[in-house]
């Protein structure tokens, strides 16, 4: 049992943010005035739920990890991409797992989340690091960022040493911080040749990324919770789309539609208003 620091929800810049955590092998010191207990590593709880699709494929995931420097996960939303691929790390012995996320809110959710899963309060095996805001501690094994964080940290860590894994989550999204990153990544694989990389995307575009990582296996863990039959109804070119969307909705055989229960996207939020 030993005493660490926690930084929680305090402003750290990302140098000193960075100097804060994973710095296991150093005696911890006391930054923040605040002191957690941590306990020992047997109380962390990493079972996968065992209802998500992912968990069905755990053991050629952590095969394919083990084997492969680079690894793609592909699987529709909600297959437990995001939630359990960093406990099926933590299960290999990874233990300095870097996590991002596009957006600033699903870094501190999701770290938040997993924190729960794993029944550990957030700050100690499982942090979060996002502009201005770093919830980290010395014990922290898995940090979930913006992508943004990420790049930040290259500038004064060239070989991201302070990773042996990270996670690129929803790659699919592409964005200019995604697409550096995996630039960047690429080249530096060779010269870290102990570090673990995992991309997770939607099930498109998974040949692409395993193309530019070398023919990195893809596993896909899709196999929906529910089926799923998609239709295309596209509007007339006189109907307006509120009219269009009910239309098709009322086309729909009565056996599937509980009428109370219908989701709809629409691009607007006038367009929301006006069909209510
Ligand atoms: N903060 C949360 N609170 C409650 N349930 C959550 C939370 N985060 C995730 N879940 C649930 O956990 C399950 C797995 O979600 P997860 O985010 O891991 O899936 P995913 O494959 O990453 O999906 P996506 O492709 O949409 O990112 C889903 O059923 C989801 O609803
Ligand atoms: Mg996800």
């Amino acid at each position: 049992m030993h005493k660490a620091s926690r930084a929680h929800g305090i402003s750290l810049d990302e140098s000193c943010a960075a100097h804060v955590w994973l710095a296991p092998t150093r005696a911890p010191t006391a930054r923040s005035g605040r002191v957690v207990r941590v306990s020992t590593p047997g109380d962390l709880d990493l079972s996968l739920d065992p209802g998500l699709p992912i968990t069905a494929h755990e053991t050629e995931i952590a095969d394919l990890i083990r084997n492969h420097q680079v690894v793609i996960v592909a699987g529709e939303t909600g297959s437990g991409k995001t939630t359990q691929l960093p406990k099926i790390c933590l299960k290999l012995g990874r233990t300095r797992i870097g996590h991002t996320q596009p957006r600033r809110i699903a870094a501190r959710s999701v770290a938040d989340r997993i924190a729960q899963e794993t029944g550990r309060p957030l700050g100690e095996t499982v942090g979060f690091q996002i502009r201005f805001t770093a919830t980290v501690s010395q014990s922290t094994q898995l940090k979930l960022m913006t992508d943004g964080i990420l790049l930040a940290e290259i500038g004064h860590d060239r070989l991201l040493r302070r990773y042996d894994t990270i996670i690129i989550d929803e790659a699919h999204e592409r964005s200019l911080n995604i697409d550096l990153l995996l630039g960047y990544l690429k080249q530096l694989l060779p010269r870290r040749p102990d570090l673990k990389v995992v991309i997770t995307s939607a099930t498109i575009d998974t040949a692409r990324f395993s193309a530019h990582f070398d023919d990195a296996p893809i596993v896909e863990v899709s196999g929906r919770t529910y089926p799923v039959e998609i239709r295309y109804a596209p509007p007339g070119d006189e109907d307006d789309l509120p009219q269009a969307i009910v239309a098709a909705i009322r086309d729909l055989p009565c056996r599937i539609v509980h009428y109370d229960t219908v989701s709809r996207f629409q691009p607007g939020y006038y367009l929301i208003e006006n069909m209510k």
